[in-house]
């Protein structure tokens, strides 16, 4: 039995930080999830799938290999054999993947895979399903969340350091549509793990 930490919030919380952190001090690794579904997202974008039909996406799935790996500490994405780590934070990518994420089949198989990871390794995952789908018997559940504003506000601040032109309000309002989307699908939406999600095994 592997150690697993679950760590689930909305987008910009700063949920990636603490688990990269506690994943270090503990010495385990640490999985995003996220970078998952942007991976699966870059590519179906590529492909020019329409990622608002639910079944081009499901149909286009088998082809889309998606894993991380650990070189020397680094993660990489590998996205059928290429690793995609340095393009999948783009705001197209992001859209998308807050839009194929919603999707039943994309979520199953990718969450089959974290469920895999999990068995045998022990690791700090976080997402928006870790302790509500995921890994409902996880060791210790985190929500980690902060105000829109503030979450948008980092992003801002994030965005002007790297160069990239951008609009506070424009973002703030971005945050606040993600979230929308992510709390209100009705595949594993995100919220807050309770006990009754431990008596949960996985989704089926
Ligand atoms: O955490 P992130 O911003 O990199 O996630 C990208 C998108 O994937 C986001 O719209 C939410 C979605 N996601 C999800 O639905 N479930 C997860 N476990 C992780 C991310």
């Amino acid at each position: 039995m592997s150690f697993t930490i679950a760590i689930d919030g909305p987008a910009g919380a700063g949920k990636s930080t603490i688990a990269k952190l506690v994943a270090k001090e503990l010495e385990c690794i640490y999985v995003d999830t996220g970078a998952m579904y942007r991976a699966l997202a870059l590519y179906m974008v590529r492909k020019g799938v329409d990622i608002h039909d639910e079944k081009k996406v499901e149909a286009e799935l088998a082809g889309a290999d998606v894993s991380l790996m650990y070189d020397k500490g680094e993660l990489k994405v590998m996205l059928n054999g290429e690793n995609v780590a340095g393009i999948i934070r783009t705001p197209e990518v992001s859209e998308a993947a807050s839009v194929v994420s919603a999707y039943r089949q994309v979520r199953k198989e990718l969450v089959r895979r974290q469920q895999l990871m999990a068995e045998k390794t022990d690791l700090v995952m976080d997402g928006r399903d870790i302790g509500t789908c995921v890994l409902p018997s996880a060791d210790l559940k985190i929500y980690l969340t902060a105000d829109a504003r503030v979450r948008g506000e980092r992003r801002y601040k994030e965005l002007l350091e790297k160069g990239e032109e951008c609009d506070l309000e424009e973002i703030i309002r971005d945050v606040i549509e993600r979230d929308r989307r992510d709390m209100t699908r009705e595949e594993s939406p995100l919220r807050q793990a309770d006990e009754k999600d431990k008596k949960k095994t996985a989704l089926r």
